[in-house]
């Protein structure tokens, strides 16, 4: 079967480092490359971690290091979450830097998306300041963007401000220009993220898968991105889930904005579920999941990270 060409672009996180996996071994998804931005932690942490990731699952796909700041908004890091390196709970071995190219993101992203021979789903995992950046200087790259899947935003509440999700929240001005850029957009934010829980269970289960198991587990065990007991949240696989599994998502097709100048709700995403705000519909939302297909398909994903 031919493989669904993608770019992944990210702030691991540990979040993040589960999805790439996923990702990496997906015998339908062929990740031409990966981009990095400042989010969970500064631009330089998270390209070493992505560069450790490469390395420890013996895999040579082209990095290039993107944004290492927002547009407008100063930098805000999760390390409260991740931890100070961002994928604290794990000694990575130093990542291969002939992974690394010298073009910056945006560049690297222009290049595979104009000579690719069939088009790129972008797969932004964090905030989408490169993605932004991306559409303002080469917007010729539409032509060849099949859809980009966007782990971000939320219908309700948020998890960085009162009403805001970290990725779009840390830079709105970017998510903005993102949703309202014409492209098909598909959003697993909190909504399902919320639901994509693994528990203590799954965890000891996670441990049993070879090395990869191990790492993760270790990984959880500093993991903030919720609690042990009542679940860790699986954000960032919500993303990779759509394209591998896309029958476990309640996907509605709405008009999705984002404030820019509340003083407390500054980077909420508007769902307008009602039209109130008369718009065409420009987003996929991933408004519900199923658990128990999430956590089937999961374990089975991270069981094939050998
Ligand atoms: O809100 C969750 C998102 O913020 C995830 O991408 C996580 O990695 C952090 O970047
Ligand atoms: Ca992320």
């Amino acid at each position: 079967m031919k493989k669904r060409p993608i770019i992944i672009d990210t702030d691991p996180g540990i979040d993040d480092a589960v999805a790439i996996g996923i990702a990496l071994f997906s015998e339908e998804l062929d990740v031409k490359l990966i981009t990095t931005v400042a989010g969970n932690v500064d631009l330089e942490k998270v390209t070493s971690n992505t560069l450790k990731l490469l390395k420890f699952w013996n895999k040579s796909i082209p990095v290039a290091k993107g944004a290492s700041c927002p547009l407008i908004e100063k930098p805000v890091y999760a390390t409260n979450v991740h931890g100070e390196s961002g994928m604290d709970g794990y000694n990575f071995e130093k990542g291969d830097s002939s992974n690394l190219l010298k073009t910056h993101a945006i560049e690297a992203m222009y290049k595979t998306i104009m000579e690719s021979d069939e088009p790129i789903t972008l797969v932004p995992i964090a905030p989408l300041t490169n993605i932004a950046l991306l559409l303002k200087v080469y917007p010729e790259v539409k032509s060849n963007i099949k859809e980009i899947v966007i782990m971000g935003g939320s219908a309700t509440r948020g998890n960085k401000g009162v009403m805001s999700e970290f990725n779009v929240a840390v830079d709105p001005e970017a998510a903005k220009i993102v949703f309202s850029s014409g492209l098909n957009i598909v959003m697993a934010g909190l909504d399902v993220g919320w639901k994509a829980l693994i528990y203590p269970e799954d965890s000891k289960l996670i441990k049993t898968f070879g090395t990869t198991g191990e790492m993760i587990y270790s990984l959880f065990q500093h993991y903030r991105g919720g609690g042990l007991k009542n679940g860790l949240k699986m954000y960032d696989s919500c993303a990779i889930a759509y394209l591998l599994k896309p029958e476990m998502y309640t996907i509605v097709d709405t008009y999705v904005d984002v404030e820019l100048n509340g003083e407390f709700t500054k980077g909420t995403t508007l769902v307008d579920l009602k039209g109130y705000l008369k718009q065409p519909n420009n987003v996929r939302v991933c408004m519900d999941i199923d658990q128990e297909i999430f956590k089937d398909w999961i374990l089975k994903a991270l069981k094939k990270c050998i």
